[in-house]
């Protein structure tokens, strides 16, 4: 199929993945070079096609804003979506665990911030990838925890870098088909898709076009936002429930 690059929207940008190797940030780094983007994938595990960087190194962040300066002069988005989590509840979560998921989920995108940020001019764009887990209370207290977190760094950097031009949003996916849902206990998948309105869960092809959008100048007015991508999840609070029981008990 041959394309048209007028229609490309992010033609000539050079962008950041994070957690790149597979999940949502895989599809995230394909989705972006299919409108044109020059991506840079990364990921702290070896994948092909991906350029080695744990978020939680100062090191890391800095040896990669040396070689863009080098190779492109300036960067045009960032996507931090690199992200663990850690399903202990409040009576079982030790201090090293807490610390372990708030280094990555927190202190690793405002690292991709402040080494990237310099390379950065009007019409950039960064990307945050929170969660529902960061619009309500959820079991995985660290996790829960870390991406409220990353909230009050979206809306600090939206505020800090919208002078520059530069525009900080946030997403929030609910459940999504990918190795870290995968990973839970079936009744955590049960229990989503109950408290899910439009029945289902998510999958990385929900998540990459709003990346897209948010990246690209169609987006232009957009910053400090939070969207959730979540069926709906987040949008009734536990009135789904409710409205469930009372609809069997009639
Ligand atoms: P995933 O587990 O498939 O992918 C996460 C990626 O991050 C992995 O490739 C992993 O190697 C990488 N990573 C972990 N620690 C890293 C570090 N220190 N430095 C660099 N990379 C690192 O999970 P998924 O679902 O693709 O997650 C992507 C983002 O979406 C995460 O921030 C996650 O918290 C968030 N999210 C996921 C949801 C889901 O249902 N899958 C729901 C809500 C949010």
């Amino acid at each position: 199929m041959t394309s048209d690059v007028r229609s490309l929207r992010l033609l000539g940008k050079v962008v950041v993945v994070t957690g790149a190797a597979g999940g949502q940030g895989a599809a995230e780094a394909e989705a972006l070079a299919l409108e044109g983007a020059r991506v840079i994938a990364t990921d702290a595990t070896e994948a092909p096609g991906c350029r080695r960087l744990d978020v939680t190194s100062e090191q890391d962040w800095a040896d990669l804003a040396a070689e863009l300066k080098e190779s492109y002069g300036q960067v045009h988005g960032l996507v931090n979506n690199a992200g663990v989590t850690w399903r202990a509840r409040i009576d079982e979560v030790r201090p090293e665990d807490m610390a372990r998921v708030h280094a990555v989920n927190v202190t690793g995108p405002l690292l991709g911030i402040q080494h990237l940020v310099p390379l950065m001019g009007a019409g950039a764009s960064i990307v945050n990838v929170g969660s529902t887990a960061a619009l309500t209370a959820h079991y995985p207290v660290a996790y829960t925890s870390s991406k409220w977190a990353l909230r009050g760094l979206s809306k600090t950097a939206a505020m800090e870098l919208g002078p520059r031009g530069i525009r900080v949003n946030t997403i929030h996916p609910g459940f999504i088909e990918t190795a870290m849902t995968a990973s839970a206990p079936p009744a955590f998948r049960e229990a989503n898709l109950r408290e899910t309105p439009l029945g289902r869960t998510g999958t990385v092809d929900d998540i990459t076009p709003l990346v897209t959008f948010l990246l690209s100048d169609d987006s232009a007015f957009i910053t400090g936002a939070e969207i959730p991508v979540d069926g709906g999840l987040t949008a009734h609070g536990a009135a789904k429930s409710i409205s469930d029981a009372l609809r069997q008990g009639s």
